[in-house]
């Protein structure tokens, strides 16, 4: 297989390549290098551009006919939900003026296949145990918004010539596949706390009076390298054809901010104390996802715990040059 990667040298991105690579597929990244990493790909071929940009459609389209590109996985983003509502024009033009030229590219040059990163933010705040992916969307900020659209971008290419695509879900993704290939964001929870924990401070929890068991929200954290491997049978799965073009990516398990808080504990051999403060604005208590689907069609399961979650983010995390 040839497999083109936008946002290839990202922290998830990174992470299929690696998978790709080792199984002996060509891999080209498209990366702009804002947040992704040269070191992180290895020996694949780097185009850096920014996947949204008007002259990126030329370089994306000669990409795909140099390297004979069979299918392509579309990570290349903007993923802070606070700044996407802070600049919702700048994510509308980078998530789906990115994913236009993509699609544009792929049409243009007979490329049928395409995985696509979305986000359990298409949700919102589904008041349910399990999410289902067929329960209805309705996403509370622009990110979010960016992410369904996307969906929905596939599926019209899909009907206007024939685009296969595989829509992923992710939920809370965290940990580490390999040190090198760590997430160096400080912007979810468990780098927010290692951050906290290595200047001094004491780790904050949001909300301690959510209608939860220990009145912390709850999320399902899925590693890294399982969802990694979800693209693996995502892509292979298009070519089977699927009965469904979106899937959860989650692990069907849900943890409390104060489980995590003891994993990190654990892990970190910290002993300081959290501090509770208020909720924050827009969380849901409850996130989990409903895995039947992509475990029947695609035949993927998480296989990774919590504590391995922590534990691989926390020797990356050390590990940071
Ligand atoms: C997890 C839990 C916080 C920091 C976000 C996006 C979502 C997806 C993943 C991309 C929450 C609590 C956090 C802290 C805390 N992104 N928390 N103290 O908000 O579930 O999901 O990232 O697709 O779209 O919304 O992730 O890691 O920010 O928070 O108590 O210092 O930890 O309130 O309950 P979230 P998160």
């Amino acid at each position: 297989m040839s497999v083109l990667v936008t946002g290839g040298a990202g922290y998830i991105g990174s992470h299929v390549v690696r998978l790709l690579q080792q199984r002996g597929d060509d891999v080209v990244v498209v990366d702009d290098l804002t947040n992704g990493v040269r070191e992180r790909i290895g020996d694949a071929v780097l185009v850096p551009a920014d996947v949204a940009a008007d002259e990126t459609l030329p370089v994306l389209e000669s990409a795909l006919r140099e390297h004979a590109v069979d299918s392509i996985i579309h990570f290349a983003a903007k993923k802070q939900v606070g700044e996407s509502v802070q600049r919702p024009a700048f994510y509308w033009k980078q998530n789906v003026g990115g994913l236009a030229n993509v699609l544009t590219a792929a049409e243009n040059c007979g490329v049928g296949r395409l995985v696509f990163s979305s986000s359990a933010a298409t949700y919102g705040a589904p008041d349910v145990d399990l999410v289902r992916e067929d329960g209805g969307n309705s996403p509370i900020n622009p990110y979010g918004e960016t992410k369904l659209v996307g969906e929905w971008m596939a599926r019209a290419a899909g009907r206007a010539w024939g685009l296969r695509s595989a829509n992923l879900r992710y939920f809370n993704v965290a940990g580490a596949g390999w040190d090198d290939l760590s997430d160096t964001a400080v912007l979810n929870l468990v780098p927010i706390v290692f951050s906290a924990l290595d200047a001094g401070r004491a780790p904050v929890v949001f909300g301690a009076d959510y209608p939860t068991p220990d009145g912390t929200c709850i999320r399902d954290y899925v590693h890294v390298l399982d969802l990694a491997e979800a693209h693996l049978a995502a892509l292979d799965g298009l070519d089977r054809g699927l009965e469904h073009d979106v899937f959860n990516v989650g692990t069907g398990t849900g943890s409390s901010v104060l489980e995590v808080l003891a994993e990190i504990r654990t892990a970190t051999g910290s002993t300081v104390e959290p501090e509770l403060r208020e909720r924050r604005p827009g969380d849901p208590p409850k996130l989990v996802a409903d895995v039947s689907r992509i475990e029947q069609e695609l035949g993927w399961t998480a296989k990774k715990s919590l504590s391995d979650i922590v534990s691989s983010a926390w020797r990356g995390w050390r590990s940071r040059g």
